[in-house]
């Protein structure tokens, strides 16, 4: 499969950034990546920096809504799309919880749109895939896995959202032919997450002497998986996925939050004593759980090792690490996203 217009959705958000970075530096991608976001809070052009020079004539970005379906039909027509990697979501369980309404609307109407516009673009067009979360699958117990068979129980607006888009692509595979793939990831890590999710939230919290909020008891589980990794699993299901599959995709790293909370903060403190010489764990702070909280998420990635051969490289304490000073190190990046300075510009350039 050659594929030369690939359209991201999403891309300047946390895994989309790292993929287009990823893809570009592809041996066995030689085509143009042609990046669609809408720039919401998440979405940072500053994540892509310097990427058109370093790969000139093989990027471009549009500011387009995907809820804008005439928008999208003029970037397949204009630029042949003949391939899409599908990121562009609302992503924060929290934040869906308080508002709902955008997950609904980009979520679904937005993968809605993408789907009519791929379906509009014949015969030319090579391939939908769709990125998807475990969380689709609901909450499970103590023991056992997510697998591709495991039904849908989503338990959050965003988990049910992502569920709708799920089958949308699903359907439009089985009804129009659409050569589809989808994969369902768990909880990613590593540079450029928005710090609103867990991990960049708690080192910035810590590296700052700000209180940790962890929900509930702690003891919820997620199962991390190192961004580059996710990245490299996307690219091996796009090539050699049988199209209307869906894979799961897995870290094989298991951790309770509070664990999680608890080694931020004593990687923070082998690498930056704090001065009074005390750790950081004394920041940690319960506080009440959230509504509908999944106790445990686990995913069994058997049919993408056996069937693709991929599997995670980086180990949880050196992906963490290596973000941990990824955050430390791009403290200008943190600021500009935390005061939305980085919106200034948008507005400069895109309003
Ligand atoms: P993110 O919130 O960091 O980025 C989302 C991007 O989508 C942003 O750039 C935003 O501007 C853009 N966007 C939002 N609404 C849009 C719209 N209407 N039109 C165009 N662009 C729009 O999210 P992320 O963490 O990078 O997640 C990317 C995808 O991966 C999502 O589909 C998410 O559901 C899925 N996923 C994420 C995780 C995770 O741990 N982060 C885990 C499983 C699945
Ligand atoms: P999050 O990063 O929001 O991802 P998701 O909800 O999609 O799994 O949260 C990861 C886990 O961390 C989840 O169990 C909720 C918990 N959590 C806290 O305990 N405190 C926090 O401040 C946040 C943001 C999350």
């Amino acid at each position: 499969m050659e594929i030369k217009n690939l359209l991201v959705t999403g891309g300047c958000g946390f895994i989309g950034s790292n993929f287009i970075r990823f893809i570009l530096r592809c041996d066995d991608f030689s085509g143009r990546v042609i990046n669609v976001d809408k720039l919401t809070y998440a979405g940072n052009p500053e994540n892509l920096a310097g990427i058109e020079e370093t790969y000139p004539g093989r990027y471009l970005f549009r500011r387009v809504d995907i809820c804008d379906a005439e928008a999208l039909e003029r970037i397949f027509s204009e630029y042949e799309i003949d391939a899409v990697c599908h990121f562009a979501a609302e992503s924060h369980v929290d934040r869906s919880i308080r508002r709902p309404e955008s997950f609904i609307q980009t979520n679904i109407v937005g993968t809605f749109n993408l789907l009519e516009a791929a379906k509009k673009a014949g015969k030319d067009f090579k391939l939908f895939h769709h990125i998807s979360t475990d969380e689709v699958y609901g909450s499970l117990g103590p023991t056992g896995f997510f697998t591709e068979e495991t039904p849908y129980r989503p338990n959050s607006p965003y988990s049910a959202s992502k569920a709708a888009s799920d089958h949308l692509v699903r359907a439009y595979h089985e009804t129009y032919g659409l050569p589809t793939t989808i994969s369902n990831c768990s909880n990613n890590y590593g540079p450029y997450q928005f710090p609103e999710k867990l991990i960049p939230l708690m080192i910035l919290n810590a590296w700052e002497g700000k209180p940790l909020p962890v929900y509930g008891d702690g003891k919820n589980v997620r199962d991390w998986l190192y961004v580059e990794d996710h990245c490299e699993a996307i690219w091996t299901i796009m090539k050699y996925g049988k199209r209307g599959e869906t894979y799961n995709i897995g870290g094989n790293c298991e951790r309770e939050n509070i664990a999680i909370v608890k080694l931020i903060c004593d990687l923070l403190d082998e690498r930056f004593p704090s001065p009074e010489g005390s750790s950081r764990r004394h920041l940690i702070t319960f506080v009440p759980d959230r509504p509908g909280h999944d106790r445990r998420y686990a995913i069994d990635f058997t049919k993408l090792k056996k069937e693709l051969g991929w599997s995670p490289r980086e180990s949880f304490e050196s992906g963490l690490r290596k973000t941990i000073d990824w955050y430390i190190e791009n403290r200008a990046w943190t600021e500009r996203v935390r005061r939305g300075e980085y919106k200034a510009w948008i507005k400069e350039h895109y309003c």
